[in-house]
């Protein structure tokens, strides 16, 4: 096996508020390979974004890294330096949003947008940049005819792709997608992630695809994430989580998702609610909803165990 692209270890985001702490990223551990489609799951609330913006090092306060590791080639992110930081994002690791509108700037054209990215990091002349600017929006399935457009002028599935666009224009090893096709139609978001995924296939890049939609990332993922409470109850080959989850929260997300298994009938979703952060269960902090707890799962946090081949689940009770 290669040696991990990203390496997570015992990673603590904590947001610190007016009435203490609130921990929304719970000691995860996760690996990536280069080129690798790991998908990260879970409701609302329960982390995803701070996890994403962690590896990043761009959140905001109030948020804190409280402890951990994060190592991407090979380098410690946790110990590196503002120009340090500028030098890996964009370059080495990016980001697209929910909402390209984010990272797009109203009062210039998306062409001027790209070229000036490309020119920031680095040392080619502007003629260059702007040539490369039409060939990343041609390669994102927009013709370059648009590099005049203000983003204002474009659709939300074309913006979704120039922000697809400016996340691939430094050719990173890492690109992080936070619920980029939320915020689209189902057939623009299908055709989006076939792009992506076209373009991870002739680039190599690896990717991190977050979204609360289970089935739809089962479809997209390498490997899936499934996270509960601010922590990674269960990880595992797509195919695997797809046809024998193993965590009882798994199951239910499964269940409540019936586009993955084609023949169930309505979409059954988990009773009750995910628990706030700020007051979480103790032990697992699924036990409130899970049908099969036992009287241990109320005091004690079940580690995460191999349960298969690349298979882990934070369940002793589940079979
Ligand atoms: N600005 C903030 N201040 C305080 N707490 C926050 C803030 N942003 C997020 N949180 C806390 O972090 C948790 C995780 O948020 P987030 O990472 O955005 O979740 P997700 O992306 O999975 O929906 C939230 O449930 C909330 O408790
Ligand atoms: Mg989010």
């Amino acid at each position: 096996m290669s040696a991990p692209l990203l390496s997570v270890r015992d990673l603590c985001v904590d947001y610190v508020t007016e009435n203490g702490p609130v921990r929304a990223v719970d000691t995860v551990d996760l690996d990536l390979s280069p080129g690798e489609i790991l998908g990260i799951a879970g409701e609302s609330g329960c982390g995803k974004s701070t996890l994403a913006q962690a590896l990043l090092r761009t959140l905001p306060p109030p948020a804190v890294i409280a402890r951990g590791r994060v190592t991407f080639e090979g380098r410690d992110v946790l110990a590196m330096s503002e120009p340090e930081l500028r030098g890996m994002r964009w370059r080495r690791m990016s980001m697209v949003f929910q909402s390209a509108m984010d990272a797009l700037n109203p009062v210039t054209t998306i062409g001027e947008q790209l070229a000036d990215t490309i020119l920031a990091h680095e040392p080619v002349s502007g003629t260059e940049a702007r040539r490369r600017a039409g060939a990343l929006l041609e390669r994102v399935g927009i013709p370059a005819e648009r590099l005049g457009s203000y983003a204002h002028q474009l659709s939300g599935g074309m913006r979704q792709r120039v922000g697809i666009a400016l996340a691939l224009a430094l050719e990173p090893a890492l690109v992080i997608l936070d619920e980029p096709t939320t915020a689209l139609d189902v057939i623009v978001e299908r055709e989006i992630l076939a792009h992506i995924r076209t373009l991870q296939r002739t680039l190599g890049f690896a990717v991190i695809y977050i979204t609360h939609d289970l089935a739809r990332m089962l479809q997209f993922s390498d490997r899936v994430a499934i996270f509960y409470a601010a922590r990674l109850v269960e990880v595992g080959p797509a195919a695997t989580i797809a046809t024998a989850p193993r965590h009882p929260y798994t199951r239910g997300l499964l269940r409540a998702f019936p586009r993955v298994h084609a023949e169930a009938g309505a979409a059954e979703s988990i009773p009750g609610t995910p628990p706030s952060l700020r007051t979480p269960p103790p032990g697992c902090r699924f036990h409130p909803r899970c049908p099969i707890a036992v009287e241990a799962c109320r005091r004690e946090r079940p580690a995460l165990l191999e349960v298969g081949p690349g298979h882990l689940a934070a369940c002793p009770v589940a079979r």
